[in-house]
């Protein structure tokens, strides 16, 4: 059904186009009466849009769907560190999607199923696994359908919901998510032993927990420190705690581990900046430990609205950058030297920073402004 577009004529017209400006040739005329140009031009995106985020896809054969569907998928790496924590037999993903998630995910259950209502999405899916030669069970039905009627068992099911709203602006209480997780909980624990959801970094951790009973365990996961997804695990045995964790991918930094309510329970020690200077990654700022950091690693805080660290000995496997610095006076900074600079818990910007002071971005040296229980301060890489 998608040989016209597979012909080899417009493959090559394609592949010419990869690096157009889209938007003019939108206004160009098809040269092919039988497709048109935006047909012509989702592919050229897809093809674009796979080359970052799963090149796996760069394959003659595969077809891609219209944007928004592109920016739904997740990425081939985050989907890959699912793969490695959902296993077993039979897996149910509810919210296919471009199946970016599921063809990882998959890779570790004998048994596949994919749900999805929108029907010319799945026939892209089910056309491009048997382009990869993976096989599962395409359904096209609403999940709350397939839910009501399914009859088989499985280990996982897993769902990432459609985030944006009908105007297209993003949301992010799960009642605004589609579907609305808070309604399907209990029926996903009834057709699978656990469930594994997919959501945005921007969700508030202590909303979920408040309102999702069965959740057993929550994931926050970034690539190269910036956080891409939150994932909720669901187990249908009620768990005593909720164990959290802190992933870094592509980074050598070290994970960091830590159960739900710790944090309540843990003190900072403070003080004014000594010989090293430690910067959470962005997971745990996210995760809101910061006085477990303080506790976990025998690191004392500059001020309880400043989650920067120090200590005098350098400590080892913390999961964010440690630098080497010292306190200077403002008068201190040379003009035009590069730096990069940071902002934290301080009235500038860096880009107000820069033009206070005349400071260049870049190098590998860094200026730090920020506060500590004294007051404002600024520390430089030695
Ligand atoms: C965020 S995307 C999933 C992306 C997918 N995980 C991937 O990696 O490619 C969500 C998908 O769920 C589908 N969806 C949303 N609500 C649904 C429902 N009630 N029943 C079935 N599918 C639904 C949407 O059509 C959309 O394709």
């Amino acid at each position: 059904m998608f040989k016209t577009i597979l012909s080899k004529e417009i493959q090559n017209y394609i592949n010419a186009n990869l690096q157009s400006d889209l938007h003019a040739l939108l206004l160009k005329k098809s040269p092919f009466p039988e497709v048109s140009m935006q047909e012509i031009v989702q592919q050229i995106k897809g093809k674009q849009v796979a080359q970052k985020k799963f090149p796996f896809l760069l394959k003659e054969g595969i077809i891609f769907p219209p944007q928004l569907s592109l920016e739904q998928s997740s990425s081939e790496k985050t989907a890959m560190y699912k793969s490695g924590i959902l296993k077993g037999e039979k897996i149910v993903d509810l919210t296919s999607g471009f199946g970016i998630d599921a063809y990882y995910i998959s890779k570790n259950f004998q048994h596949t199923f994919l749900v999805e209502q929108n029907t010319d999405l799945l026939e892209i899916v089910a056309h491009n696994w048997s382009v990869l030669d993976k096989k599962a069970d395409f359904i096209n039905q609403k999940l709350e359908d397939f839910l009501a009627r399914n009859k088989e068992h499985f280990d996982w099911a897993y769902v990432d919901p459609a985030r944006r709203d009908t105007h297209k602006n993003k949301v992010f209480l799960l009642e605004d998510l589609s579907p609305n997780i808070i309604e399907i909980q209990e029926k996903l624990l009834s057709i699978a032993d656990k469930a594994a959801i997919k959501l945005s970094p921007l969700i508030d951790l202590k909303y979920l927990v408040s309102v999702l009973p069965q959740i057993s365990g929550i994931d926050i996961i970034a690539v190269k420190n910036d956080v891409k997804e939150i994932l909720v695990f669901l187990s249908r045995q009620s768990s005593e705690s909720i164990n959290c964790r802190c992933i870094n991918l592509e980074s050598a930094e070290s994970d960091f581990n830590f159960q739900f309510g710790d944090e309540e329970n843990a003190y900072s020690e403070f003080s004014e900046p000594e010989k090293f200077i430690y910067i959470p990654n962005n997971t745990l700022l996210k995760a809101g430990v910061f006085n477990l950091i303080s506790e976990k690693f025998n690191i004392k805080k500059l001020h309880p609205n400043t989650h920067i660290y120090t200590s005098d000995q350098q400590i080892e496997n913390f999961p964010g950058r440690i630098i080497e610095m010292e306190g200077i006076d403002g008068k201190q900074i040379r003009k035009k030297e590069p730096y990069n600079i940071i902002s934290k818990n301080y009235p500038l910007k860096p880009e107000e920073i820069k033009k206070k002071y005349g400071i260049k971005d870049g190098g590998n040296k860094y200026l730090i402004f920020t506060q500590s229980l004294k007051g404002k301060i600024i520390l430089k890489s030695v």
